[in-house]
């Protein structure tokens, strides 16, 4: 019997199982493969809170908040797990290549710094400056984002779910959710093929698969996959200091002169296979972008599937017809940056503060209802 159940051990589900195990709750984490294995540790790390997210849209506060967020977390999770989740504050820098994207990032600019944003167009010889190795001929300026920074994914991760285990969350690994139980309208547990685990409350987290495991509750989730594929290698330079963000591809600086190059979208795609012709466009378009890349040395390849909503934000909120069972979903491209304050809210409503209205799950229908 725990206080809370928690489907899916990806960076979502780690990290409420982090902040709930702060406030004390008895948290079992279940995974149906290994904790962080899936779109969590695809991802190439970027906090894209001004890169990724329209200015003043649904998500950007929540996006800055959850940034705002990485440095204390950063040191917490070091000092519980001893994971340095290396987060590197050095911006990100979306390139323009022609004249439509030079005029929508100088525009973007401005909007930025009116909302006090620090952002600033730089251009082509700035930019040269700032960063020698690229092209001098594919681009014409950037936005530059200082704040956008970035950390690695996978160690983020296994960072959170390593501090909620030390703050005594209990993790079972291989282990599918099979059915949800519940008595009238009451969540009371789950069912895996190890065993029945008891709780009244239950939270799925299971990303681009939680529609599915949520039809078994005559809930229909307009929530899917985007598949993605991307690929490290290493350079004996260090070639760039920010992450380069383009319309045709991005490349994001590790540590230990390690690059990581992204990435293709597939939607409605659970396909897990690497093809060539996405590997090949990213490389043709990353080597264009910053020609020293061809002397660089192949690391290796991979995909992961971004869970992507209808709307295009995530569902944080509960059932609307089972009371304890809740959902947290379809961070699409950003649920590594959006895994803070994921957690933090989710853990908010679980001790019975108000859901935030946009993203909870009936939003669909009620928009229907208001027309
Ligand atoms: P997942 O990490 O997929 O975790 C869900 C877990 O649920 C899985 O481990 C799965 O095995 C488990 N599960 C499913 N069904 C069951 C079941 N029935 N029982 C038990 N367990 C189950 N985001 C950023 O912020 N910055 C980036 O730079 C970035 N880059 C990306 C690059 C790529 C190529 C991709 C694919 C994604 C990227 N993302 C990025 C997005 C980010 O990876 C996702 O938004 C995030 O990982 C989603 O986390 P999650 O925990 O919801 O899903
Ligand atoms: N946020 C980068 C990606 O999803 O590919």
């Amino acid at each position: 019997m725990y206080d809370v159940i928690i489907i899916g051990g990806g960076v979502i589900g780690s990290s409420i199982a982090f902040q709930l195990s702060k406030r004390q709750y008895h948290v079992l984490v279940i995974e149906k493969d290994e904790i962080g294995h899936k779109a969590s540790r695809a991802a190439a790390g970027m906090l894209g809170a001004q890169n990724e997210m329209e200015n003043n849209g649904p998500l950007s506060s929540l996006a800055r908040q959850s940034r705002a967020m990485f440095p204390a977390l950063a040191t917490e999770l070091k000092s519980l797990s001893g994971i340095d989740i290396e987060l590197i504050q050095s911006g990100i820098l979306r390139v323009a290549r022609t004249e439509e994207e030079t005029n929508q990032l100088k525009y973007a600019a401005e909007r930025q710094q009116k909302s006090a944003e620090n952002a600033t167009w730089l251009s082509h010889e700035q930019l040269k400056e700032k960063e020698p190795s690229l092209s001098a001929n594919s681009v014409t300026g950037a936005l530059y984002m200082p704040n956008d920074g970035q950390v690695n994914a996978q160690l983020f991760t296994q960072a959170l779910a390593q501090s909620a285990a030390k703050l005594g969350a209990d993790f079972l690994e291989y282990t599918d959710v099979q059915q949800f139980l519940f008595e009238k309208n009451r969540m009371t547990g789950v069912t895996t093929k190890n065993g029945t685990f008891l709780a009244d409350t239950v939270i799925t987290a299971c990303g681009a698969w939680s529609s599915r495991l949520l039809e078994k509750t005559n809930l229909s989730l307009d929530l899917y996959p985007v598949k993605g594929e991307c690929f490290s290698v290493y350079h004996n330079e260090r070639l760039i200091t920010s992450s380069i963000f383009s319309s045709s591809c991005y490349i994001v600086p590790k540590s230990g002169r390690r690059l990581i190059i992204g990435a293709t979208q597939k939607a409605h795609s659970f396909d897990d296979s690497v093809l060539l012709g996405g590997v090949h466009e990213l490389m043709t378009n990353a080597i264009h972008l910053v020609p020293k890349l061809k002397n660089a040395q192949w690391e290796k390849a991979w995909t992961g599937h971004r869970p992507q909503t209808g709307d295009g934000l995530p569902y944080m909120g509960e059932h609307p017809d089972i009371n304890g069972l809740w959902i947290a979903s379809g961070h699409f491209r950003n649920g590594i940056l959006l895994a803070p304050i994921t957690g933090l809210q989710m853990a908010d409503y679980i001790e019975g503060k108000p859901v935030n209205n946009t993203f909870r799950l009936q939003r669909l229908s009620q928009k229907e209802v208001n027309l």
